[in-house]
């Protein structure tokens, strides 16, 4: 097995060494397969975090205190740094707790106002379970129906089947940029351009895709883009909408609450203008600070080099798997660092309880997208996920841990 690593600092346990979470208690190396769950977080966020939690804690936008207006200057800084990283402005970021809050605020708010009895919601098969519920749950509210894209063959989402089914009673069309579960990257700029073909908004979930590649909202083209901290190195507990600034100055607020008005009197209240009207209540700050953190850290590494670095091992995996007569592979050849796979008579709980001993930690199950299990006609997968400080290693101990238990099941 060989493959080149364009992060050559993985290659000398450098990169590894900022991660505290990647040791056991014995000190081996945890091989930590799962990123696309949860990355694990460099000491620079942990910093951060601990620092914004500690000597630096107070309170944002309300003190009148120097303590306060510091933290109020870091978190908007955040927010410039979240801009900055995705090629978007200021006040189209919204913070929110995660991805699934980003498209719930969208399908409330924007689908709220704008979907009506006929209506119709593009969403497709590969689908995680945040990009479907929400959409049932506004369907339901507002009478709108909701359209399923299939996927090709080896597992993206079929474009041509979107141009040749998309109506001008679709609304909206809902697709994930990178698949949690295949890894198949979806090719956003040519779904935007199909998308407002027929008038419709383009919302990306963007989770698997902001920690693996560059973005820049202005080449996508897209209306909403969603994603969570946790999964870009950074803490739990927080994530960004990004919407176009003209479509927030028309949504309505999603929560109320202190910190989102202008006036508020018993006969009526105002709203503050967007982002500020759909952050309700005292806001994420001390996620806010290490996530900025986070995107320093990623960013110094460069989003390409994280995309051909994992994208590079996804492939390795697949060709080492490719050999082992009893593996079922899904997903296309090329795809991001995510692999999902089965083995002949073996269900993919007892392969992760196995790796669990060797220290390989995979996921197995339906991965919140059971519409997809469905289609490829299993109740679950085993799924091999990369991060920034995945190296060989981990892909040597997983491979280990398959043959042990094919032997263990023969
Ligand atoms: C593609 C995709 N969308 C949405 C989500 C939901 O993210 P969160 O649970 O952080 O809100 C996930 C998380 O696994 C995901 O992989």
């Amino acid at each position: 097995m060989s493959v080149s690593l364009p992060l050559a600092v993985v290659r000398d346990g450098a990169l590894r060494d900022d991660f505290p979470g990647l040791v056991n208690a014995d000190g081996s190396p945890w091989h930590y397969l799962d990123t696309a769950a949860s990355a694990q977080k460099p000491r620079q966020v942990i910093d951060a975090m601990a620092r914004a939690l500690g000597k630096d804690y107070a309170t944002v936008h309300r003190g009148v205190y120097t303590r306060s207006a510091e933290m109020t200057l870091g978190y908007e800084a955040a927010r410039r740094r979240v801009a900055g990283f995705i090629g978007g402005r200021e006040g189209e970021i919204v913070f929110v707790r995660g991805a699934t809050e980003a498209i719930n605020l969208v399908a409330a708010s924007w689908g709220g106002a704008n979907l009506r009895e006929g209506d119709r919601i593009m969403l497709s098969t590969l689908e995680h379970h945040s990009n479907i519920v929400p959409w049932q749950m506004i369907a339901g509210k507002t009478g709108a129906a909701i359209d399923v894209c299939p996927l090709t063959e080896d597992g993206r989402i079929d474009l041509d089947w979107l141009e040749a089914n998309i109506t001008p009673r679709h609304k909206l069309v809902a697709l994930a940029h990178v698949s949690n579960v295949l890894g198949s990257v979806l090719d956003a700029r040519r779904a935007a351009v199909i998308a407002h073909s027929v008038g419709a908004k383009l919302l990306l979930d963007g989770c698997q895709a902001a920690p693996r590649m560059a973005l820049d909202m202005a080449a996508l083209g897209c209306d909403f883009y969603a994603f969570s901290g946790h999964k870009l190195y950074g803490p739990t507990g927080i994530g960004v909408l990004w919407a176009r600034e003209d479509l927030l100055a028309e949504m309505p607020p999603y929560q109320g609450g202190g910190a989102m008005i202008e006036r508020v009197t018993f006969a009526r209240t105002t709203y503050a203008p967007a982002p500020q009207r759909f952050e309700a209540g005292t806001p994420m700050i001390t996620e806010a600070i290490a996530l900025h953190a986070a995107i320093d850290y990623v960013g110094a590494l460069g989003p390409d080099n994280l995309f051909a670095h994992e994208s590079g091992l996804a492939a390795t995996l697949r060709d080492e798997l490719r050999n082992l007569n009893s593996v079922r592979l899904f997903g296309p050849d090329e795809s991001a660092g995510i692999v999902s796979f089965a083995l002949e008579g073996v269900h993919p709980h007892d392969l992760g309880t196995i790796l669990d001993e060797e220290y390989v930690a995979i996921r197995a199950g339906h991965h919140c997208a059971q519409p997809l299990m469905d289609a490829l006609g299993v109740p679950a997968t085993a799924r091999a996920s990369f991060g920034l400080y995945s190296d060989e290693s981990d892909i040597a101990a997983l491979l280990r841990g398959i043959e042990r238990t094919l032997r263990i099941f023969a």
